[in-house]
């Protein structure tokens, strides 16, 4: 180590000791953006933002609630929202936030799959913002059922009970789980700890993951351009600035975040204060009751379109249960978009617009989710149960044809 004479007590000698400046060169003021891009590139900072807002809002709540099945409910619907000053405001921007931050992260997960961002290179950006989503929907899952309504049980004995794994009868696994035979204090005790301390520590660490994974391959660009970031970074350091292809992320880069970011805080606090019933189910608004199971369950609708998997083989098939057939899908559904680098064939980055087969493989997946979305919120019965058939069968059969529709585009091309 380099002999360091300057004090500790001095600006220059904490400097010596911490390395700061170099720190902030390599991740901000020489840390490399495109300038190709456009708002959707703004997603990851608004996410950051959102995941700050719960953690703060989270903490006020943290101050009055009670993990207690005798104590939570009231703790949340009168002493949050009638006693406490401003109680209503954190919960408002606590629920609202937890709905909000899945619309921005699967905006930005489908960024990411349009543009060809999981690939050559990027895959471990990929792989840990994929983690991120499924911690993130623990997250969401355990703290659905903190405030102990109707919605907050049922939804939690069923989800719990997937863990049965349908004829498998791992009936230990489910107990284990809930801490007891059914749902009950010991489950909601334990779902709180995830909730409070547990996930968010791991949310945090695989944030640093994702931060770091992207600083090495930098992020894609609109075209998919193979930037050369060495030269593009001389030329604007030499004053070229112009036709540079780069911009630093500090301040250049974030100063167009923030932009973007105004508006999500104005349409967010919009929603707070005007509209935060969206994010709020009527039914939680009934404490939790064992003897009296709601007319329809169904989780929050970020979960729809993965809950109507599991309910979309209604029928026994091949020799299976029907259960057994949707719980399969439905495991599925959790996993696949992880592999998503893997099964593309196309060894080329390009936007979807220019990989003509996979730019219509996009656009069916994204309507199938909406479909699956919109019947996983209705009784599956009648025509709605054979629509949440086909589309299951659909989201199927789009994820089989992906590695060969994609080797298909980059055959025409003539890249493979
Ligand atoms: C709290 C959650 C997350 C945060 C804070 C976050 C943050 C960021 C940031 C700041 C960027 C760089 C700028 C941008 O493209 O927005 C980024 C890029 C990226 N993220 Fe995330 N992200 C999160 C979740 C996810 C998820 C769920 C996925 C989906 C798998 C994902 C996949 C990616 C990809 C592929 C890129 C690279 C984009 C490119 O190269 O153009 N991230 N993320």
């Amino acid at each position: 180590m380099a002999e360091i004479k300057e004090s500790f007590f001095s600006a220059e000698g904490l400097e010596k000791r911490l390395n700061g400046k170099k720190f902030w060169k390599v991740m901000m003021t020489e840390y490399w953006i495109p300038k190709d891009i456009n708002f959707l590139w703004a997603m990851g900072v608004v996410l950051a933002t959102t995941f700050a807002i719960l953690i703060i809002s989270g903490i006020f709540l943290l101050m009055y609630y009670k993990p207690d099945t005798a104590l939570a409910f009231d703790s949340v619907n009168y002493t949050i929202m009638q006693d406490v000053a401003y109680g209503w405001l954190f919960r408002h921007m606590h629920g609202v936030a937890a709905s909000v931050v899945f619309l921005i992260i699967y905006i930005h997960m489908f960024t990411g799959i349009y543009y060809g961002s999981y690939k050559k290179g990027r895959e471990m950006i990929w792989l840990s913002g994929m983690l991120l989503f499924v911690t993130f929907s623990a997250e969401g899952f355990s703290g659905y059922m903190l405030p102990w309504g109707q919605m907050s049980y049922w939804a939690a004995a069923v989800i719990t009970n997937l863990f049965a794994g349908g004829s498998l009868e791992a009936y230990g696994l489910v107990e284990w789980i809930r801490g007891g035979f059914a749902v009950g204090d010991a489950t909601l005790t334990r779902f709180f700890m995830l909730h409070v301390f547990l996930l968010p520590l791991v949310i945090i660490k695989l944030i640093v993951v994702h931060f770091y994974t992207l600083r090495i391959p930098h992020v894609n660009n609109q075209n998919s351009e193979d930037i050369d970031y060495d030269a593009e970074a001389e030329k604007y350091l030499a004053g070229n600035k112009k036709e540079a292809k780069v911009i630093p992320f500090w301040p250049v880069f974030l100063s167009k975040d923030f932009a973007v970011l105004g508006l999500f805080l104005i349409f967010y606090f919009y929603l707070v204060f005007f509209n935060y019933n969206f994010a709020m189910d009527p039914v939680n608004f009934d404490p939790a009751n064992a003897m009296v199971t709601p007319a329809h369950i169904y989780p929050e609708w970020y979960f729809l379109w993965s809950y109507e998997t599991l309910r979309g083989p209604f029928f026994d098939m091949f020799g299976m249960k029907a259960g057994d057939i949707g719980l399969m899908i439905f495991g599925l559904a959790q996993g696949i978009f992880l592999v998503f680098p893997f099964l593309d064939r196309d060894p080329d980055v390009l936007p979807a617009h220019k990989r003509p087969k996979f730019f219509i493989w996009f656009w069916i997946l994204i309507i199938d989710l909406l479909v699956l979305s919109v019947y996983g919120k209705l009784p599956p019965t009648g025509a709605n149960a054979w629509v949440g058939f086909y589309a299951t069968a659909v989201f199927l059969l789009l994820w089989a044809t992906l590695p060969f529709i994609t080797k298909s585009d980059a055959k025409a091309r003539g890249a493979l």
